[in-house]
Order: structure tokens, then sequence, then C-alpha cells
């Protein structure tokens, strides 16, 4: 999809973000693995399996979260009603059954992804990237993928993908531009800002390598 982006240098943080990450977000976008999962042609079993792998990163993410809450440069992003653990819960109790836990495992990709995001539990502006990577991406893709998902299992409201159901949050094209103005209120300087931008590359690559493991779980079948 297109950015809108121009070719001038952005001035803001989040557009230089933006503008630094968009080549690898086309990469998880166009993955084949996202593509079957938004032509709805990805089989149920595959779906769960992603919704699994997600468990994992969000677990990480949303512990990380809960020590950096009252932290000057990260505590600012975390806003209660991102959290996306109880929705996965319900999700996988649907998916998989009662004892959904007992039946998941992280790939190795998502092994690698929940320690990086962990590792931020000691660099909060690293752990604002992978915040953003993460809770933005479901704010904006996601939005598509969970229509694309409610159509191919005839999943009514919440059910089984109740993970990308932000209606908690209101309005999101108004969210993500208060989202936007706190990443350039962001307290941080010049070169650390860049550091965040290389761990936003960083988490990309990770999601790409998630979609990578369990593309190759399929074609394993
Ligand atoms: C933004 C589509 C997958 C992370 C966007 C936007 C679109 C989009 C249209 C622009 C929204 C806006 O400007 O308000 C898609 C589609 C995907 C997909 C169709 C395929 C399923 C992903 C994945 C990730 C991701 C897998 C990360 C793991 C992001 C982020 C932004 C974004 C962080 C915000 C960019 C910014 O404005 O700073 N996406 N996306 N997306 N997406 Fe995706």
């Amino acid at each position: 999809m297109s950015t809108g982006t121009t070719d001038a240098e952005p001035a803001l943080f989040s557009e230089r973000l933006k503008a630094a990450t968009w080549g690898l977000h086309e990469a998880a976008e166009n993955h084949g693995f996202t593509d079957s999962l938004l032509a709805g042609t990805l089989p149920r079993e595959d779906y769960t399996a992603l919704v699994a792998q997600h468990y994992f990163a969000y677990a990480a993410l949303e512990d990380v979260g809960r020590e950096l809450a009252d932290d000057p440069v990260a505590g600012p992003f975390l806003i209660p009603e991102l959290f996306r653990l109880p929705a996965l819960r319900r999700d996988l109790a649907l998916l998989l059954g009662p004892n959904w836990h007992s039946r998941i495992e992280a790939t190795r990709a998502t092994g690698e992804y929940a320690a990086r995001i962990r590792a931020t539990a000691q660099w909060p502006a690293g752990y604002v990237a992978h915040h953003y990577t993460r809770y933005i991406g479901d704010l904006s893709g996601g939005q598509f993928i969970r229509k694309a998902v409610r159509a191919a299992y005839g999943f009514g409201d919440g059910d089984g993908a109740s993970f990308y159901d932000f209606a908690a949050i209101g309005s999101l094209p108004k969210f993500k531009n208060r989202y936007r103005a706190l990443l350039d209120s962001l307290p941080v300087e010049a070169a650390e800002q860049e550091r965040v931008i290389a761990e936003t590359r960083a988490a990309y690559r990770c999601n790409i390598e998630v979609f990578a493991d369990l593309g190759r779980a399929r074609s394993a079948v």
C-alpha cells in the first residue's frame, strides 16, 4: 500500500520512523503467509498457529510494559486499552479449547523475538520501537486482517479474532494521531532516535522471521 510520504527529508520523528521502516513494512505486508491470510485462503490451523505465536510475543511486550509503566520514556505509551493478552487468551480458548496453553509452543523465530523484546526492559526507548511496530500495526493493517479472518472462518463478533478488536480505543485515526504526537515528543536525543529506528527495523525483521517459520511449518505438513 502507498504511504503518501514525499521525497523531502521528514522533520518529525514519527515521519522519519515511518520513512526509514516502510521498506520492511512492505516485506511484512507482502509475505506469502500474510498474503494468504489477507486473501482468506489460509487454513484455520495456520491462522491458529499465528495467534499462538502472537501470544508469546505479546506476553513479552506486556510483561515488560508493566515493568516500564512509570518510566518517563516508555510510560506514556503504556495505554491499558491496547493490551492484547486478554483477547489472545479468549481467541486461543475458542480456537484450541480450554487446555490451549498446553497445546502451543513458540517457534525458534518467536523465541528470539520475545527475547529481544524482553531485553528492552533495560532500554525503555528500545521498548517503544517494539510497542510501535506491533500495536500501530494491529491498529492499521490488523484491521484488514480482522475483516479477512472473520469472513474466512465465519467468526462472529469477537469470536477467534478479538485480538484485532480495539473498540475500547474509540476512533483509530484519532488514536494514531495521538500516538504519533507521543513519538514526536519522545524525550531522547537525536542519536537515541536513530537507535530507536534501528530497533524498529529489527522488530520488523523479527516479525518477518515469524511469518517465515509459520510458512515453513505449513509446507512441512
Ligand atoms: C501502517 C497495511 C502488515 C506494522 C499501515 C498502514 C497500512 C497498513 C494501510 C497505513 C496506516 C496509516 O497510515 O494510518 C498493512 C497490511 C498488512 C500490514 C495490509 C498486511 C497484513 C503489517 C505488519 C506489521 C505492520 C505485519 C508489523 C509487524 C505497521 C506499522 C504501521 C503500519 C507500525 C504504522 C506506520 C506509521 O504510520 O508510522 N499498515 N500492514 N503492518 N503497519 Fe501495516
